[in-house]
């Protein structure tokens, strides 16, 4: 933690709308988080930084990477280092990426757009949410060449699934991310307690027009009862029959259902609890990977989220076999702090971070990052 940081200095520099945020030097993700906490409303905050009842497994997912402990190794000439690796056969900068996360238009005025310019610089791949504030179409247009997948959920209408499949095939995005942690929305306390609802002027971009019928209440920006929990593996056939693009289940956590996954032909998994969102008392996302990566044997890649704040926790991350990391509040704390340049700010530091612990531990690129690398009798 930057505890050193002083609040007074922080409140001298900024508005809560981005217009400036003077010259503040950033040094890790914490000076964001409380950079975020200070300046949006509390209602937005409390929803970007909820868990569900009592925290328990959100709060987890950090503690976890604090536990893990590292076998550095020495005199291993690590002046030249390379932080590249691939996703799904795309080249990328590092291994980390931005998980899907809503409304990013609660952070900073321009929303996913932003991210997205921030993601196609650093080259990297971004995972847009169902529930973005801004359209794909308005994402993909501000950042042309960005290495993108999109998240989806399944509706009890499969037609309006099945659109969105359609409309993210046609603009290029390389992916489809299927959230399998949602048949219903977890109970966030203080989301129920400040009435969390999106400000009449934004709205889930993607639906526009959609619900315009709908009367009745609505849940996150959508009518309530929209998505289907009766989803089960055979949608995950009826995905692969309406489209070409991989498919990729985020939301696994136990060997079981990793081996399913494997069994019904899709392309990857996200290790992930949601960040802590949805099932309360679940392991934390790192805690689980092991088993799933044991289990899977490299057959599909894995991947993980929910925690990560530091290089060395994408480090560990990856010694334990995930190929990429995703991060989900971070990204949404450097909107926050100054949009496309605050995400930029934020992957940037975590790509910093990830190259020294590299270096400090022995490594010079990716491949040789494993398992030998994590101390297990400490765990
Ligand atoms: C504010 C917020 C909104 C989220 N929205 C979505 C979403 O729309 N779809 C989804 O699959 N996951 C969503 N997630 C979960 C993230 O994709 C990811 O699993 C989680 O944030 C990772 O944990 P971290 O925030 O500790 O990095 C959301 C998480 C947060 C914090």
């Amino acid at each position: 933690m930057c505890q050193e940081r002083s609040s007074a200095k922080r409140m001298n520099n900024c508005n809560r709308e981005g217009v400036c945020c003077g010259d503040m030097q950033m040094v890790c993700l914490t000076d964001f988080e409380e950079y975020a906490k200070e300046h949006l409303s509390k209602a937005t905050w409390d929803y970007y930084a909820a868990g569900a009842d009592e925290c328990c497994t959100r709060d987890d997912n950090l503690l976890a990477y604090k536990r893990i402990r590292l076998r550095p190794r020495i005199l291993r000439d690590v002046s030249v280092s390379d932080t590249r690796t691939t996703v799904q056969g795309t080249e990328i900068s590092f291994p980390v990426g931005i998980a899907p996360t809503a409304f990013h238009c609660l952070a900073w005025h321009e929303g996913e757009v932003a991210t997205a310019r921030a993601t196609e610089a650093l080259n990297t791949c971004y995972i847009t949410s169902t529930y973005s504030t801004c359209s794909v179409e308005e994402i993909v247009a501000a950042a042309p060449n960005g290495y993108r997948w999109f998240q989806l959920y399944v509706y009890r209408d499969r037609k309006l699934s099945e659109q969105m499949v359609h409309r993210v095939e046609a603009l290029g995005y390389k992916a489809l991310v299927l959230t399998v942690d949602v048949p219903y929305t977890g109970k966030r306390r203080n989301d129920i307690r400040n009435q969390f609802k999106l400000p009449p002027h934004l709205k889930v971009k993607n639906f526009d027009g959609v619900f315009q019928e709908t009367a009745g209440p609505e849940e996150y920006g959508i009518p309530a009862n929209t998505l289907d929990p009766s989803i089960s593996w055979k949608d995950v056939y009826w995905l692969q029959s309406i489209t070409r693009l991989p498919i990729i289940i985020k939301g696994i956590l136990t060997k079981e259902d990793a081996e399913l996954a494997v069994e019904h032909g899709v392309q990857g998994i996200i290790v992930s609890n949601h960040g802590g969102r949805q099932l309360d008392g679940g392991p934390a996302s790192i805690d689980a990977l092991p088993e799933i990566v044991d289990t899977v044997q490299g057959r599909i890649e894995v991947y993980v989220d929910g925690g990560i704040r530091t290089g060395s926790d994408v480090l560990k991350a990856l010694a334990l076999g995930a190929k990429c990391v995703f991060i989900g509040r971070p990204a949404v704390w450097g909107l926050a702090y100054k949009g496309e340049e605050g995400v930029r700010e934020v992957l940037q530091i975590l790509n910093d971070e990830f190259r020294l612990s590299m270096a400090l531990s022995g490594c010079r690129n990716v491949a040789e990052i494993n398992r030998n690398l994590i101390q297990f009798s400490k765990l």
